[in-house]
């Protein structure tokens, strides 16, 4: 049984079609039935939910929850991965989904974050950014080819995916005939759920990929974040070892790319319904920066990783004990209105800057933030600009949305061009 607008009470089963369809509408349920409640996700493990802004942001930055249940003293490396386990998936596949940046803590995240913080620079963000308006650019000229004369086109596939998916590619070093390789590995890796049976050949094959790109740079360094990390690597006494580095990439490519396209598609959709908001950006451009912050605040991101408290602790009244999985619901805490004023609406004027959760907070502050708001940024300003009338062409309640593991994201988005 699953928690509903007639039973709140029940548990609050996170991948329920009802919070796919208005999760605005769920997190308001839910938040305002308590500050925490239990829940789970397709029938796994059960964990804590935590729904309000003060709370959710504690979660993510008071130490004492750890992102590595085996941190906990006396506790399991086991217990996320229940679903994994009961779906048979083998182990050394579990393996290589364990220990990405986001599941260590302390001074062993704080060294990988260091690492990958050298590489992956600020200034090779900004760097970026000529290129990402010329990809842009060229995703528009096609697009408006695709949608000549009246012609339907989906956003999602021809400009969401793409723009995000070419960036980062470029970015980490992925030669371009290797990426319908990474597009197909990436659409079986974020909804592993859904292709349980390809998981073990999929892991296999990029890790193998991975490691021959690396063995590459090693020999011939060029100008990506690869050869950056072999770099780093080598300066810093080989401690970054090459399953390491496999497994950064790996995160990298894939936190980056899915996420960056829910933005985009989650914000066109979003300024197609507030026309009000959408002039207001057309009348001032320089308010991109700003409004991005805003629409990051209402979407894609549901909730984060997983905490889990190093000791028995307080919260929302509950007492939750050492070890037990503790899941804070961002989206929730985003709309709270405990924090933001009418928080369920759109206002590309509001001074949201980073108080949202949308990235997280705290030490696993997304690393690819920066990255993310500038992509999103470029792409919709020039969509926008280019395409002055374009609309949807299908119904609203014919766009298919989809929740992946913490995100929910447009599937399709049908426009018409002008
Ligand atoms: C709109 C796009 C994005 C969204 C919504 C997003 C969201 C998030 C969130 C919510 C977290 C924190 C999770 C938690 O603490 O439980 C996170 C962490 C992370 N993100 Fe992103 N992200 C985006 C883009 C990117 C990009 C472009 C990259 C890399 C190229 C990236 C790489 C990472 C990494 C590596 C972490 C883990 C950091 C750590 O544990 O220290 N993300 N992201």
């Amino acid at each position: 049984m699953t928690a509903t607008a007639e039973n709140p009470a029940a548990p609050v089963d996170l991948f329920s079609p009802e919070l796919v369809a208005d999760p605005f509408a769920a997190h308001a349920r839910m938040r305002e039935q308590a500050p925490v409640l239990t829940g789970s996700m397709m029938g796994g493990t059960p964990m804590w939910l935590v729904t309000r802004y003060d709370d959710v942001r504690r979660v993510l930055t008071d130490p004492q929850f750890l992102n590595n249940p085996a941190s906990v003293r006396g506790g399991s490396s086991d217990s996320r991965f229940t679903v994994m386990k009961r779906l048979n998936i083998p182990s050394d596949v579990v393996d290589y989904l364990s220990g990405k940046l986001i599941e260590i803590d302390g001074a062993d995240h704080r060294r990988l974050r260091r690492l990958i913080s050298r590489a992956f620079t600020a200034r090779r963000v900004s760097g970026l950014r000529p290129r990402v308006e010329e990809i842009t650019a060229t995703l528009l000229d096609r697009l408006a080819e695709a949608g000549r004369d009246g012609k339907p086109v989906d956003l999602m596939e021809s400009f969401c995916f793409q723009l995000p998916a070419t960036v980062i590619s470029e970015l980490v070093g992925i030669d371009e005939a290797d990426r319908p390789d990474w597009y197909a590995w990436g659409r079986v890796l974020m909804a592993p759920m859904e292709h349980v049976e390809r998981l073990p050949t999929v892991f296999r094959e990029c890790a193998d990929h991975l490691l021959d790109v690396i063995a590459r740079r090693r020999a011939e360094p060029r100008d990506d974040l690869v050869t950056a990390l072999v770099q780093a690597q080598e300066d810093d006494g080989d401690r970054l070892s090459d399953r390491e580095m496999v497994k950064l990439v790996f995160t990298l490519v894939l936190a980056g790319y899915e996420t960056t396209m829910n933005l985009i598609g989650n914000s066109v959709l979003a300024l197609l319904e507030n026309p009000d908001q959408l002039a207001l950006l057309r009348a001032d451009p320089s308010r991109w920066p700003q409004a991005v912050q805003e629409l990051m605040r209402l979407g894609p991101t549901q909730f984060g990783n997983p905490r889990y408290p190093a000791e028995d602790v307080e919260l929302g009244g509950v007492t939750i004990p050492a070890g037990a999985p503790v899941l804070p619901l961002i989206l929730s805490a985003n709309t709270d209105p405990r924090k933001f004023d009418d928080p369920e609406r759109l206002d590309v004027g509001r001074e949201t800057g980073t108080g949202h959760l949308g990235f997280g907070q705290g030490a696993h502050y997304c690393l690819g933030a920066p990255l993310a708001l500038q992509v999103a940024e470029v792409a919709l300003h020039a969509l926008f600009a280019r395409f002055p009338d374009m609309s949807l062409a299908a119904g609203r309640e014919e766009i298919p949305w989809v929740l992946r593991t913490g995100f929910t994201a447009v599937a399709q988005l049908p426009l018409r061009l002008g």
